[in-house]
């Protein structure tokens, strides 16, 4: 017998099987083996996904416990110290660092396609003044599949590179557009002599043909970009998966992507972390506040906090920290920075926070970097799907090369009732009088 297997002895019978493991894992159809008397085959239950790998992945690797991250293989730190946005998406697509030529290439493909059809603008135009920014980029990613219907030819890797392109290179557009459209400005279109996080910063802060980047600023809001392009099966790229996986369009399976990140405890944390700040007000009231967290009377967990696979330091919010060091040298101090590092170091040396293993993720500080760089609250998730639209994009890749899928579909525990006769509650005859109609 294989030292990589695992012997079972299912009690009910007392029947021995034995599970090979592969990869640390065993595959939990395997357990479907272990049949019950009546013949009904053992599942795994895991809400949440706790435990469960849905999928092999060689794009990104974490180590929550040694509070690792890399991608294809390079740690984060190094990428987002010297990388440029777009050779890191090239990287996460394509598995190796682009030499000159294939980053030229990728870079120019992704700049000839960063205009969008002027009928997306009136689509934007319908909006309330006062639509919230995540909720019309949903929408807006979801109607570009209208605009591609090519895109449905998911089974051609050329047709597949094609709308990569088209998804990385029209987000900045029409997030900027997003962005205007809350203020009431019109539109800049896209500025193919810039870079691409210099173009995206053009087209939401140009007013009258003029704006001067901060080139400190502007980099920090690419490193921003390259720490939130993947982080492998969070609940965003899993709705991509998912959804993906039943050969959809990628413009709508990343539109699933994005509302899954409008979540407040995804994406929408860093604009939570600052509403939270806001509430606080104040340094002196942070005690107070972490009682309130703990006891629940603050009604709300301390945002920025905790992660699903970060049980110490999220090596993201350590580029983050110094980055927000960078930029507050930058643009001043901020009250709010105050009462984010006081609160940072009282959770740290707090029983409660210590004892659950919860640390400052990615999200605690971003919020108060792109406050400062003047991107509203509310934008601030729309900022974190630019970025990420690169990893969903490479994992639905993946995801479409790997032979090992299938559509998605969990089980599940029915704990519901048996089966009983129908009898109609309704005081009402009318619907049982029209079923009569329609069976006459
Ligand atoms: N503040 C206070 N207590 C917390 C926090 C927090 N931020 N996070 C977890 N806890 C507590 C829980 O109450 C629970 O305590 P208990 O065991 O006494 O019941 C324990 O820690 C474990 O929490 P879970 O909810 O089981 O942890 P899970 O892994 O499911 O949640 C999550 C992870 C959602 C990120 C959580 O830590 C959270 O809500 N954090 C705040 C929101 C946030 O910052 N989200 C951003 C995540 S990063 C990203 O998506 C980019």
């Amino acid at each position: 017998m294989s030292a990589e297997s695992l012997t079972v002895v299912d009690n009910r019978t007392g029947v021995e099987y034995t599970l090979p493991i592969v990869d640390g894992a065993i595959n939990a159809t395997g357990l479907g083996q272990i049949k019950d008397a009546d013949g009904a085959g053992l599942l795994s239950y895991d809400p949440a996904f706790l435990n469960t790998a849905s999928c092999r992945s060689e794009i990104t690797y974490i180590d929550g416990d040694a509070g690792i991250l890399r991608y294809r293989g390079y740690p984060i730190e190094q990428v987002a110290e010297q990388a440029g946005f777009l050779e890191t998406a090239y990287l996460l697509f394509e598995g190796e660092l682009p030499t000159d030529e294939q980053l030229q290439k990728w870079t120019d493909d992704v700049r000839v396609h960063t205009y969008v059809h002027t009928n997306i603008e009136e689509f934007l135009a319908g909006f309330r003044y006062d639509a919230h920014p995540m909720g019309m980029l949903l929408g807006a990613v979801g109607a570009l599949s209208t605009f591609y219907p090519d895109a449905k030819d998911i089974s051609d890797p050329e047709n597949r590179y094609l709308q990569r392109v088209r998804l990385v290179a029209k987000l900045p557009t029409i997030a900027a557009f997003i962005f205007r459209h809350n203020r009431g400005l019109p539109y800049v279109l896209p500025r193919n002599d810039l870079d691409y996080v210099g173009n995206f910063v053009n087209m939401t802060f140009e007013i009258g043909g003029r704006h001067e980047p901060n080139p400190v600023l502007q980099r920090a809001l690419e490193i921003l970009f390259i720490l939130h392009a993947d982080h492998e099966q969070n609940c965003s790229t899993s709705a991509v998966r998912s959804v993906g996986s039943s050969n959809v369009d990628p413009f709508s399976a990343v539109s699933a992507g994005i509302a899954a990140l409008y979540g407040p405890l995804h994406g929408g944390a860093n604009e939570a972390v600052l509403r939270m700040l806001d509430e606080i007000g104040d340094v002196s009231n942070v005690p107070a506040f972490i009682e309130g967290v703990k006891d629940g009377s603050a009604g709300t967990r301390l945002m920025g906090f905790g992660h699903r696979v970060y049980k110490s330091y999220d090596p993201r919010a350590k580029i983050v920290k110094a980055l927000a060091d960078e930029v507050f040298k930058q643009v001043g101090m901020d009250k709010d920075l105050e009462i984010a590092l006081k609160l940072e170091e009282a959770a740290l040396n707090d029983e409660y926070f210590i004892s659950r293993k919860l640390y400052p993720n990615v999200d605690f500080y971003t919020g108060l970097i792109y406050r400062s760089m003047a991107f509203p609250t509310d934008f601030f998730t729309v900022l974190f799907a630019v970025a990420r639209t690169s990893g969903w994009l490479a994992q639905w890749e993946e995801l479409l090369n790997d032979k090992e899928q299938k559509i998605a579909r969990p089980r599940q525990i029915y704990v519901g009732y048996g089966e009983r006769p129908y009898t109609s509650q309704l005081t009402n005859q009318f619907p049982s009088a029209k079923k009569d109609a329609i069976r006459k």
